[in-house]
């Protein structure tokens, strides 16, 4: 027995991120009405909020194919040039990681986009010249954790841009509950609700964790994910009341043993935890800052008052 598929496939499945479904709608529906393949689209924000899956339904939506790669799978012009050329006709193609292509292929990308085109190179010095290839009239769907990551160029390209939120723990319970039936799992609200408040705000994280709290369900108790399975199981996972992971605490943890609580720059505080910077901005940092356990200021991170209170350390005067 194959796992089954937790991502949603049309638009009216999909729970959350009201402003950018019903947007999403209107050029899917305007799109297909004119028969035209729909514009670009960027999607940025944290991991886990459902950038895949939306392309996924854009392409469902549109009746058409979806291809998907990553920016940094794709190392020379010539590959995206293949890529580009082997689609057909209203095509969805799928870049995650896209602020991480490289110049040269980002650079057959502009023509490609702007007019569904590439010139090709042919010959050296005195002899060289191009010739334009025509391609088929397809959709780049594009995801980023951060739009700023983006060169100027590449990001104006984009028709539609659009940013994820985190989700609320009421549309996480509804996600999960719609899990649960898709894993024919029994699950109690109160469960439900314990799983989604401790999801960060994320559903791949709700998604992972109702099937790991699942497995307790089953070996442990009678299989029916009640509020007691959740709270044992996520225990255990080491996520706490808030969400916080073991990554997230050690961050507040590192900020107000090393630093003082701060301030302290992404950098220092990055390599002081052994970590990228750019996760640590990207990943971790954006649902601190949400849930006001962490402030950005001129001078550096501060680590607030509720971090403290939070991690049970008394704040020096
Ligand atoms: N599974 C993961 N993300 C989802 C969403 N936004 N809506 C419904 N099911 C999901």
């Amino acid at each position: 027995r194959i796992e089954p598929n937790l991502r949603p496939k049309c638009l009216q499945e999909y729970i959350g991120q009201e402003k950018i479904r019903t947007n999403l709608k209107v050029y899917i529906e305007a799109a297909k009405a004119r028969g035209e393949s729909l514009d670009h689209v960027l999607f940025y924000g944290p991991p886990g909020l459902g950038k895949t899956t939306l392309s996924g339904i854009i392409a469902n939506e549109m009746g058409v194919n979806i291809k998907v790669t990553s920016g940094p799978a794709i190392e020379k012009p010539g590959e995206i040039a293949a890529i580009l050329n082997n689609l057909q006709e209203g095509d969805v193609l799928f870049v995650d990681e896209i602020h991480r292509l490289n110049r040269q292929v980002e650079e057959v990308l502009y023509p490609a986009m702007e007019d569904f085109a590439i010139d090709i190179m042919l010959g050296k010095d005195s002899t060289a010249r191009s010739i334009r290839l025509d391609l088929p009239k397809f959709t780049l769907v594009g995801a980023t954790t951060r739009a700023g990551l983006l060169t100027a160029p590449l990001r104006d390209r984009f028709g539609v841009v659009q940013k994820l939120e985190f989700y609320t723990p009421e549309e996480l319970k509804i996600i999960v509950c719609r899990s649960a039936k898709v894993l024919q799992v029994e699950i109690e609200e109160e469960g439900a609700a314990e799983i989604a408040k401790r999801s960060r705000g994320t559903p791949r994280l709700a998604n992972r964790l109702l099937k790991r709290v699942r497995d307790f369900a089953q070996v442990k108790y009678d299989g029916i994910i009640t509020k007691e399975v959740a709270d044992f199981a996520l225990d255990i996972l080491d996520v706490d009341k808030f969400g916080l992971d073991y990554n997230d605490r050690a961050i507040l943890t590192t900020m107000i043993e090393k630093f003082s609580g701060g301030p302290v720059g992404l950098d220092t505080l990055a390599a002081a935890l052994g970590e990228d910077a750019g996760t640590l901005e990207d990943v971790y940092e954006p649902y601190l800052l949400m849930n006001g356990f962490l402030n950005r200021t001129s001078r550096g991170r501060v680590a607030t008052e509720r971090a403290y209170h939070h991690l049970g350390i008394v704040m020096e005067p």
